[in-house]
């Protein structure tokens, strides 16, 4: 969405307006989310594809928690269990319980026909209806709290029984138009669908934005008058816009200054759009809150993600999931960390895959370090080059920092392990944990032939393979007797030297070379 047009009659929205915080009493939220999204040409339900990591309903819910606090709901159809599922996960109290509304629209009959399914939930027995309500789409993510806020300000000052949000757009193709009457005073008088719009009404830009305040008195009275009769055989919301015209209803309208914060995603390329604008806006909060981000733009940073004050993110840097991470950290280009929590001062060097891990404050991980889930990485504690973890506990200060795979491990406090330790810990059937005690010395090129213990303060020599226990303050080593015979690779050479073989190769070596040396200047290919 790019564009826009100054319009005399237009309520224009300010953004600076916050107008007051927390749930407005009397509102309540209906998100429209059961829709099909044909044009994202995907398998999954639209509303759940993600932007900065986080499914695009969430964005509306959200939105909707804020306004309006327990009284949100969610129009679930398409891939319904899924939505819900992903709401009720991401939304759940400390009793695991969401407060958001969830029902079902079972035909996709349209986005009137969305909302009307959530009559039951405001007019059971003994419940006041709401005074009004705010009707979101699903696929509207860059919608702004303030932006909102003023538009029930302009609702509630206008006394309407619709106010809608609009936007001016070069390119309004596939949205609905507002079409206004010149001859009373440019009020809005109804909205027209793209396919239902004539040649002079696709000329105009102003479009529905998909977001609208609508008195409770009015909704549902409206929505079953509604009927399908356009050119998509849908009961269309957008309809109670001409149905309060003809009942002399006053219906409002409030432009958005910035066109983009309308963006209703369609397409995949529209999802990419609302990618760029929700991670740009993620930068610039991290930033705004004390994160130096060297190179803003290749830093890739979750909406789920929360970072520490005077940690540095380089270049290339992605932070994923619900990562937390704590102050004064450093995080190296090619990272990739995901559902990760990283205490204070932590140093994570170029290139590491960092998965549902631990990691405690003042550890040093990288580069190329892998910590597939369940890792924990005690105070201090250093895990180096190609060292690949997996469900294990490294203590205090030990450290695992060249070559080694350590997996279903406990590791006690100030533990070497040496270059190129392997915890066997599968033998083609079962998982076996490996158990080593505080102060453990793991020479390089130590196998640990699961389950296995070693006892506090023990030595493994370089190169053995521990099968059995061992007990504190002890020393392993497993090794074949070495073998070494003087001058033995000396006899060996002037054996090969003395073959025919050898022999032959040397002959036509140096015929070759004297063949070489008759035309000077040319060298052998
Ligand atoms: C809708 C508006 C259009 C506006 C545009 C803004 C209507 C009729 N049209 O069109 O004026 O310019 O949004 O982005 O409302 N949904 C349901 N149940 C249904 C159909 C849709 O829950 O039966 C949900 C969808 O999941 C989606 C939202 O309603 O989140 C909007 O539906 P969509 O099909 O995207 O409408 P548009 O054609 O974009
Ligand atoms: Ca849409």
């Amino acid at each position: 969405m790019s564009g826009s047009k100054e319009q005399d009659s237009v309520q224009r929205h300010t953004t600076t307006a916050h107008r007051g915080k927390g749930p407005i009493p009397g509102l309540a939220v209906v998100i429209m989310a059961a829709g099909l999204g044909k044009r994202m040409q995907s398998k999954h339900a639209k509303v759940l594809h993600p932007i900065a990591g986080r499914a695009m309903v969430l964005y509306s819910v959200e939105l909707g928690l804020r306004v309006a606090g327990d009284r949100v709901a969610v129009v679930v159809g398409h891939q319904a269990d899924r939505v819900g599922q992903v709401i009720k996960e991401s939304t759940a109290g400390h009793n695991g319980q969401t407060p958001i509304l969830i029902v079902e629209q079972r035909e996709l009959l349209g986005t009137g026909h969305a909302v009307l399914q959530t009559r039951p939930l405001f007019t059971g027995s003994g419940r006041a209806m709401p005074g009004q309500f705010l009707i979101l789409n699903g696929d509207t993510p860059l919608l702004q709290e303030a932006t909102i806020r003023q538009l029930l300000v302009v609702h509630q000052a206008e006394q309407a029984a619709v106010t809608i949000m609009t936007a001016q757009l070069d390119d309004a193709s596939g949205y609905g138009r507002v079409v206004r009457e010149p001859s009373s005073g440019n009020r809005v008088s109804r909205i027209v669908e793209d396919g239902d719009a004539d040649a002079n009404e696709k000329l105009i830009c102003e479009i529905n934005v998909g977001t609208y305040v609508v008195d409770g008195s009015f909704l549902f009275s409206a929505l079953e008058q509604l009927q399908p009769t356009n050119a998509q055989g849908e009961y269309y919301l957008t309809d109670i816009v001409q149905a309060a015209v003809q009942q002399g209803r006053p219906v409002a309208a409030v432009l958005l200054d910035d066109p983009n914060e309308g963006l209703g995603v369609n397409t995949r390329r529209q999802l990419a759009e609302a990618e760029l604008v929700v991670r740009r806006q993620l930068r610039d909060r991290w930033m705004d809150a004390g994160v130096r981000l060297i190179d803003p733009p290749s830093t890739w940073i979750d909406a789920g993600v929360t970072i520490g004050k005077d940690t540095v993110l380089y270049p290339n840097v992605m932070l994923e999931g619900r990562t937390t991470i704590g102050e004064d950290c450093i995080v190296r280009s090619g990272a990739r960390i995901t559902d990760c929590v990283v205490g204070n001062g932590v140093e994570i060097l170029d290139h590491c895959i960092l998965r549902e891990s631990h990691i405690e404050d003042g550890s040093t991980l990288g580069p190329f370090t892998h910590l597939r889930p369940h890792v924990t990485v005690r105070k201090g504690a250093k895990i180096g080059n190609f060292v690949e973890a997996k469900k294990t506990d490294l203590g205090e200060g030990s450290k695992a920092n060249h070559l080694s795979y350590i997996g279903d491990a406990k590791i006690g406090k100030g533990v070497n392990i040496g270059a190129g330790t392997i915890t066997c810990n599968y033998d083609g059937v079962r998982k076996a944990e490996t158990v080593i005690g505080d102060g453990v010395f793991i020479g390089s090129d130590t196998q640990l032939i699961a389950p296995v213990t070693v006892g506090r303060g023990s030595v493994i020599a370089a190169g053995t393979t521990v099968t059995e226990n061992v007990p504190d303050d002890s020393l392993v080593i497993s090794r074949l007797p070495q073998v070494t015979r003087a001058g033995w690779a000396a006899k060996r050479r002037a054996l090969i030297e003395s073959t025919p073989e050898v022999q032959t190769k040397r002959s036509v070596k140096t015929t070759q070379t004297k063949a070489y040396r008759k035309k000077p200047g040319k060298k052998p290919r």
